[in-house]
């Protein structure tokens, strides 16, 4: 088992003149950054999985790697063993035909629309190979990605996802030390040792003041037997390293007034993570939630969102996780996802405290590129690149014990003893400069029909946007985009007059702060919506295994 998760993500020159950005900082330029305008968009792409063994016309139980048995029913397609709605899961990871012509599309459709991508590709998860393969796969991707967007301007930030045998010893290691030389072109000079040592580094995006940080999860993962999981009192843990480098970024990015992504492959659900990494990833994540625009995470091949929120990971540290309503992510358990997380939803805080959401952020899942158990998918993310600012307040920080008051929800704070930097005016919280306003979720419905001579369809699944966001307001000006290209778009939403496509409109959301995704879990989690769950529920399964 080996999985790598790629980011990508274009490296802009552009600057927003609305901006009053320090110059004299350090620029992060890789070298093959071109000159390009900030388009307010990026790619998300999860769990490629490439196969190059894999045959068409071959059989399941072989993997899709032999013809043999003949009469095996189903058979692999030129491009992949199709999605099968009551199939269950495949045993075949992606040909190569599928990742090149997913890679091919994005280049002629999308590369002039985005500013960066996050892009993981795994390996093939069932079937084992030699380790020289698998860096051999890996050094392959890699290339392909540099030739798509790296050569032309867009960097390339990889992050390590699961590795053979779930076990990933302290680094420096062979591991570490092979990524560092399959991605040395995209991991900036000055994250390299770090990188060498521990798997994860950060890139300023839009030099000094968009970053993203790419974390090794693999420290972090329950399934990694060759770590503490971020033990109390053990410095030298590599989960703890991590989250110790990661505070220090977070509050060098705060400092200077920039904002961040996290990105990483293993979602960090109390499910998945070491109980005491969970908790310092919720802790960090939300000490900083003025400073972290949103979460991206992939490995559960389920489209869907939760919540980080303080209550649960007090819940934990007092080790009464049963009653903490936190939502269990396990694959085997992907069935009861769906239930688990309506009930974390209807604990989110009742619109007469909407006020705040200083106790929460939002983890974004994507679905995955292999058809296996569902369809080939990649979002675009569309973020407000004309707002203004937001400044942090520098200081001291709201939420020491001091001014906790008694009250429960602030025992957390009180525990950490540390800066609580959450403020309703925050990129996640407020639609302003760098704020995410929505996405579009494609995929590739109709593999089996296609074949050698007719390509597959890249079809948009849905939108996370109101109709009327999709086309510039009046009075919005010439240079005024679109979120999403019209020629991305199905006809009946072109027009901006017009009343059709509803259909790819089931959230309507005005934009991905934390406020609206606790609508939206609300309003699911209020059961009066049927239809609403029912496409939730839909999306995350592909129609398909738990639907
Ligand atoms: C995939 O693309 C690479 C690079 O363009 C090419 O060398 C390879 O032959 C392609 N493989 C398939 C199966 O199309
Ligand atoms: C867990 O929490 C619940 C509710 O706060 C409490 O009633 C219960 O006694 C706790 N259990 C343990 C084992 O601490
Ligand atoms: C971007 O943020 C500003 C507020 O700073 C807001 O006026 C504007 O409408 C936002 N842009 C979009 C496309 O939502
Ligand atoms: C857009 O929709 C409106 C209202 O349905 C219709 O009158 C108009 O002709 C449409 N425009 C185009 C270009 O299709
Ligand atoms: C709470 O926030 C959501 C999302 O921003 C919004 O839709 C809703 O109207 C708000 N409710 C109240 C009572 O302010």
């Amino acid at each position: 088992m080996f999985e790598l998760k790629l980011l990508l993500f274009l490296l802009l020159t552009y600057t927003p003149d609305v901006l009053a950005a320090p110059s004299q900082v350090p620029i992060q330029v890789p070298e093959t950054n071109a000159k390009r305008k900030l388009q307010g968009r990026f790619l998300h792409i999860t769990d490629m999985h490439p196969d190059p063994y894999f045959k068409e016309d071959a059989s399941e139980t072989s993997a899709c790697h032999r013809r043999k048995p003949k009469k095996a029913r189903p058979r692999s397609g030129y491009y992949g063993m199709p999605y099968r709605l009551n199939g269950g899961n495949s045993d075949c990871d992606s040909p190569m035909t599928l990742t090149n012509f997913t890679l091919d599309y994005l280049d002629k459709q999308w590369s002039k629309e985005i500013d960066f991508v996050v892009c993981e590709h795994d390996n093939d998860r069932k079937n084992p190979r030699t380790t020289n393969e698998i860096y051999m796969l890996n050094r392959a991707m890699a290339r392909r990605m540099e030739d798509v967007f790296l050569s032309k301007g867009i960097p390339v930030i990889p992050s390590i996802g699961i590795i053979t045998q779930n076990i990933m010893l302290p680094g420096p290691n062979g591991v570490t030390s092979e990524f560092s030389s399959i991605w040395r072109n995209f991991v900036p000079f000055e994250s390299y040792q770090v990188f060498q040592r521990g798997g994860y580094f950060s890139v300023e995006v839009i030099p000094a003041q968009l970053a993203v940080i790419s974390l090794n999860t693999m420290y972090f993962y329950d399934s990694n037997k060759a770590v503490g999981g971020c033990e109390d009192g053990d410095p030298e843990d590599p989960g703890n390293l991590q989250f110790d480098w990661l505070e220090v970024q977070l509050d060098r990015f705060r400092s200077r007034g920039m904002q961040v992504w996290l990105s990483g492959h293993v979602p960090p659900s109390a499910d998945n993570f070491f109980p005491d990494c969970h908790v310092r990833y919720t802790e960090l994540s939300l000490r900083y939630q003025d400073t972290i625009l949103g979460h991206l995470y992939g490995h559960m091949n389920a489209d869907h969102f939760f919540f980080l929120d303080a209550d649960h990971v007090r819940s934990t540290r007092n080790r009464n996780v049963s009653t903490s309503g936190e939502p269990h992510f396990g694959k085997k358990k992907r069935r009861a996802l769906y239930n688990t997380l309506l009930k974390t939803f209807d604990d989110l805080p009742k619109p007469k405290h909407n006020g705040s959401y200083d106790d929460y952020g939002v983890v974004n899942v994507s679905p995955s590129v292999v058809p296996n158990p569902y369809l080939p998918s990649f979002r675009i993310f569309t973020y407000n690149t004309t707002g203004s600012a937001y400044v942090p307040a520098l200081g001291p920080g709201r939420g020491s014990c001091a001014d906790a008051g008694g009250q429960e929800k602030d025992a957390l704070r009180c525990d950490v003893a540390k800066p609580w930097h959450a403020s309703p005016d925050a990129p996640s919280r407020t639609n302003r400069l760098w704020t995410p306003l929505g996405y579009a979720q494609y995929y590739l419905p109709d593999l089996e029909s296609a074949n050698k001579k007719h390509a597959p369809k890249v079809k948009l699944e849905y939108l996370t946007f109101a109709r009327d966001a999709l086309h510039p307001q009046p009075g919005e000006g010439e240079g005024a985009r679109h979120p999403i290209p019209l020629r991305h778009l199905p006809k009946t939403l072109r027009n901006a007059t017009g009343e059709g496509g509803a259909k790819y409109l089931p959230y309507g959301l005005a934009d991905l702060t934390i406020g609206s995704w606790a609508g939206l879990g609300r309003r699911l989690a209020g059961g009066t919506e049927k239809a609403l769950r029912r496409r939730f529920r839909g999306y995350m399964y592909m129609g398909g295994e738990g639907a």
